[in-house]
């Protein structure tokens, strides 16, 4: 299912709205930075890599639309822009669509890369000058620098995906001692399938194609080989129960819907050989940002025993931040756990909620970081 898309004219940004999921699948445009930063923040487009992808389209198109731009006190390009002024006006709105939401990496990451792009061409056209003044690349070329680089991210992204998939369907088929299946009998038994239980979803909605953490499902599926998925429910914004129940559902995968609390008793039961998750930024140590609840799974993890998988393309991983204390955690409105969801308020009016989005899993609690690069072991020094 197409997630996110640059429009036709290349002026806006179409998406599936997420928020409206599984009940609706329907898309929506997006024109304004207020609507693009609005769409980031209510979650109408959500996990790292697709608001990474998203920040980049949002880019193209707003570059798109300063063909159009009018200065006061224009100069030089064709459009009557100075490349100064596009650069200038780009960044801004480059921050802006930055501030939606502070854990994961990815818009920041999307938004440099696309503005580097644009930067680069300038200078190509400044170059040209033997006397490297006064000449304009143009808006339209230096919109169409970003309009390219938005679309190499997403490209990139398929790939990285694909490659992850690869990497943990391995690793995970050796652990267990799995077969692909063509080394399959005839008598295939539910024991022969391997357990996995995720949090939140890093699925195909979360990036393109794939996913991170359901890759090596989703690829496993492709290839005969069985799992059978446990999908926390994810309190309080439930991305587990609308998005990766709905997204394994689809495509066939074996997958029980359990409450956050659960996960203690379905490991314990010896139902689950691993735990795959995403994230949305990893420290140079190791130590990983990803939806809250997701350090909790991990300590339960290490109690029975059971290996612990952060799947996540390298663009995640941010060197920037020493360990998970640098890491900012987003804080959320307290009525997503007071009523959200509910017909009417469950909880008594005006009690105080404490409601991050994120939290951070120490490094000692992960058996291994998957990116498109391989499977990376600690101790982890990115
Ligand atoms: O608040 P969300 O739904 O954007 O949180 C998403 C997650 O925590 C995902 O696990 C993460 O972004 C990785 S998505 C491949």
């Amino acid at each position: 299912m197409e997630n996110i898309r640059l429009s036709e004219s290349g002026s806006s940004v179409i998406i599936l709205d997420q928020s409206l999921l599984p009940a609706e699948e329907k898309y929506i445009e997006l024109k304004t930075p207020e609507e693009m930063h609005e769409a980031i923040e209510k979650l109408r487009v959500r996990g790292a890599p697709a608001i990474g992808i998203f920040a980049a389209y949002a880019m193209a198109a707003l570059a798109h639309q300063m063909l159009k731009y009018k200065p006061i006190s224009g100069c030089c390009s064709a459009s009557g822009t100075s490349d100064d002024v596009f650069m200038q006006e780009m960044s801004v709105k480059g921050d802006y669509l930055k501030a939606s939401r502070p854990t994961a990496v990815n818009p920041a990451w999307a938004v440099d890369r696309v503005l580097h792009a644009a930067r680069v061409e300038m200078y190509k056209a400044r170059q040209a000058d033997p006397n490297r003044m006064n000449v304009n690349a143009g808006v339209a070329r230096l919109a169409e620098a970003v309009r390219r680089e938005a679309f190499a991210i997403q490209e990139e992204d398929k790939a990285m995906c694909r490659a992850i998939a690869e990497h943990g369907l391995n690793e995970v088929i050796q652990l267990g001692g799995k077969k692909r299946k063509e080394e399959y009998k005839e008598d295939y038994q539910e024991s022969d399938s391997i357990g996995i239980l995720t949090h939140c979803n890093a699925g195909p909605l979360a990036t393109s194609e794939y996913g991170t953490a359901l890759g090596p499902v989703l690829l496993g599926a492709e290839e005969g080989v069985k799992f059978r998925v446990f999908a926390d429910e994810t309190r309080p914004l439930l991305q587990g129960a609308r998005l990766t129940a709905y997204e394994l559902q689809k495509a066939g995968v074996d997958v029980t819907l359990i409450c956050d609390n659960m996960a203690s008793s379905v490991m314990k039961r010896g139902w689950v050989q691993a735990v795959f998750v995403g994230c949305d930024r990893i420290a140079a140590n190791g130590d990983t940002a990803n939806k809250i609840g997701t350090s909790g799974v991990a300590i339960l993890a290490k109690h029975y025993g059971i290996p612990f998988y952060v799947l996540g393309p390298s663009s995640t991983i941010d060197p920037a931040c020493a360990t998970g204390a640098d890491i900012p955690i987003e804080e959320r409105d307290g009525d997503e756990i007071r009523e959200k969801f509910y017909a009417k308020p469950v909880a008594p009016e005006g009690i105080k909620c404490f409601n991050p989005a994120f939290d951070v899993t120490e490094h000692e609690l992960i058996t291994a970081i998957i990116t498109e690069k391989g499977v990376f072991r600690p101790p982890y020094s990115f």
